[in-house]
């Protein structure tokens, strides 16, 4: 018997987690804390209204009242915090609302496990982090979990600080805390910014496909359902106070990610795939673009026997069939529907469900 706080639940990776965790643990009782920013969409999570042992509060993870009441409320075992502004371009564009969530925000979160758990016996603050916070590899090389921390994005940096904090909350108050650096995700419910549903809806639609620079720039790929299972091994079972890094020993250059992309589509919808691939765009690069991430996960595999179950090949086929097959999540998001529905249901701010 355990109650579960997930911060933003409504994002990609959080309602991944909660559709696997909530049906998996019918005896453990959750509660997703989401803003519902342009980011989080409740449709994501909509086949678990139904279930007695889930529950949504609309809550900024910065605002300290509201978070407070819904420790007190809830009183949480485990807090599963995966809300941050996500998107490395948005960053640059403006860095401010991600070092108030990404920082403040977890900051509000510790804080308010510092205050409301009188006894840390059976408790857990886990943050989801990013391998971005090592920065940038050159040809050679994996990041380990002794790897020096070096940003490049207002993003990363973000994230680093808020692991920083994290680390500092276990060392000086002696709070329970786990932290897992991942590499990039895909798989259904991701925002159609980051490349892979970007490429997927725009070769769907007959638009260009922008790849920055020259398309050299290599990422380690994971499925978001492994990603969600080594979450679950590692807050069960991993040592508190330590750091995971977790990835899909799936490098990949970006060029071969989009060409992937454009196979898994003609295939999935009868096209030549030549066809899709003339879509191809070089655009500018992104400032600071980190040339290569990947990631040793020979840690998390030893300790805990965790090893990612999907293929590139497998997971890329299974994506395109879900956006394909799911038009009402994708034109809600295009039309700003899904936003107008959350206004309908949740009202302006602070409305739990
Ligand atoms: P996402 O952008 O899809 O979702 C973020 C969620 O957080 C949204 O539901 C949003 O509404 C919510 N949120 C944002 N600000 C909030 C606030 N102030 N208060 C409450 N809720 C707020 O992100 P994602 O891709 O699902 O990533 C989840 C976590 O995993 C992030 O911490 C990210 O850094 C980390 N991560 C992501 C990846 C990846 O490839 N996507 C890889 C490694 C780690
Ligand atoms: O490594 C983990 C990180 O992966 C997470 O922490 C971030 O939250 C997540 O967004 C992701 O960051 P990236 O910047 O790697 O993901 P993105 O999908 O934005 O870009 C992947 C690569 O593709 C990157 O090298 C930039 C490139 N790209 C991206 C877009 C959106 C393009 O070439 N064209 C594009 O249109």
């Amino acid at each position: 018997m355990k109650r579960i706080l997930v911060t933003g639940g409504s994002g990609f990776i959080g309602s991944n987690f909660l559709n696997l965790a909530v049906g998996r643990f019918p005896k453990w009782t959750f509660i997703n804390v989401d803003k519902l920013t342009y980011a989080g969409n409740p449709l994501s999570t909509q086949s678990l209204n139904a279930a007695t042992n889930y529950s949504f509060e609309r809550v900024d993870i910065c605002d300290e009242t509201a978070v407070r009441e819904v420790f007190l409320k809830f009183d949480p075992h485990w807090v599963i915090h995966f809300a941050a502004e996500s998107h490395v371009d948005r960053s640059i564009f403006g860095p401010r609302d991600f070092l108030e969530t990404n920082v403040m925000g977890t900051l509000t979160l510790l804080e308010a496990c510092r205050g409301q758990w009188s006894s840390f016996d059976d408790r857990l603050f886990y943050h989801v982090s990013t391998d971005e916070v090592y920065g940038s590899l050159g040809a050679e090389g994996l990041f380990h979990e002794t790897t020096a921390y070096d940003p490049s994005s207002p993003y990363s940096a973000s994230k680093a600080a808020s692991d920083h904090l994290v680390r500092a909350y276990y060392r000086t108050y002696g709070l329970p805390v786990k932290i897992s650096n991942c590499s990039n995700n895909y798989g259904p419910y991701q925002f159609p910014e980051k490349l892979i549903p970007l490429m997927i809806l725009n070769a769907l639609e007959g638009r260009p496909l922008p790849v920055y620079g020259t398309g050299e720039n290599v990422r380690d790929w994971l499925y978001v359902e492994d990603h969600c299972e080594a979450i679950l091994m590692v807050a069960d079972k991993g040592k508190i106070g330590q750091t995971y890094n977790i990835g899909g020993r799936a490098e990949k250059k970006n060029i071969d990610v989009v060409t992937a992309v454009c196979d898994a589509v003609a295939k999935a919808t009868k096209r030549d795939p030549g066809d899709i691939r003339s879509l191809i765009t070089f655009v500018k690069d992104r400032p600071g673009h980190d040339f290569r991430y990947a990631i040793d996960s020979s840690k998390v595999e030893k300790e805990l026997g965790w090893r990612p179950r999907v293929t590139f090949a497998s997971g890329i086929a299974e994506t395109v069939d879900w956006y394909l097959n799911h038009r009402d999540w994708v034109d809600g998001i295009r039309t700003g529907e899904y936003k107008k529905w959350i206004e309908v249901n949740y009202g302006q701010r602070g409305q739990s469900r």
